[in-house]
């Protein structure tokens, strides 16, 4: 089993990375971290070239290429992310915007980019208690774009600024049931 997680945290000991490692301890197989903030994911945003309208893959080559790579293969996508002003933080975004390529594939040559089909999911924290449906939905475009044909409900943390999210009881349940539902795929195709 094959899991790709995307933080969207700058924040090397936060609240998201306190979740996914939550996560981490809780999935078997192969995980592969991209960390959008950190200089290591060498990730730069679509620039908008056109080259995918009419090419396959994509002009630019930085960290990405790995990612794309592992897109293909992997089973599962987490996408775990502070909310900044309401949505996914400015890095994530810039890591979503590279998957115009899987899009420009569809709509423009009318091809199906990734074969193999995924399951998603979302975690999000918030030092406050606003809403998250607009954050979750640009979740769920990116995990849309990637294949997850299935995604889990979104699980979050509310009020940070109070109290750790890895101390919130049922967000800690939720993300623990992320993991269940990761595995249930490989249990599930297994016996196929
Ligand atoms: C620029 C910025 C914008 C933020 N906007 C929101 C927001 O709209 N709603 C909210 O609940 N918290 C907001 N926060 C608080 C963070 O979401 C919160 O501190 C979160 O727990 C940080 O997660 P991390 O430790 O994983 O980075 C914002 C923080 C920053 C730095």
């Amino acid at each position: 089993m094959k899991t790709l997680v995307l933080n969207g945290s700058p924040r090397k000991n936060g609240d998201t990375v306190s979740l996914i490692n939550v996560v981490s301890d809780s999935l078997e197989g192969d995980i592969r971290k991209v960390d959008t903030y950190f200089p290591e994911a060498e990730i730069s945003p679509c620039i908008d070239c056109r080259y995918c309208r009419d090419k396959e893959g994509c002009a630019i080559h930085d960290g990405m290429d790995a990612v794309y790579a592992y897109i293909q293969e992997c089973d599962n996508i987490l996408v775990a992310s502070p909310i900044y002003f309401s949505e996914l933080t400015g890095r994530l975004l810039d890591f979503g915007s590279r998957l115009q390529t899987y899009y420009s594939a569809r709509f423009f040559q009318h091809r199906v980019p990734i074969a193999k089909p995924k399951r998603g999911a979302v975690i999000l924290v918030g030092g406050g208690d606003g809403d998250m449906g607009k954050a979750y939905d640009t979740a769920c475009t990116l995990l849309t774009c990637m294949n997850c044909k299935e995604i889990y409900p979104l699980v979050f943390s509310h009020n940070t600024d109070k109290t750790p999210a890895v101390e919130d009881g049922s967000c800690l349940n939720g993300v623990k049931r992320i993991a269940g539902f990761f595995q249930f795929c490989r249990t599930h195709c297994a016996k196929l």
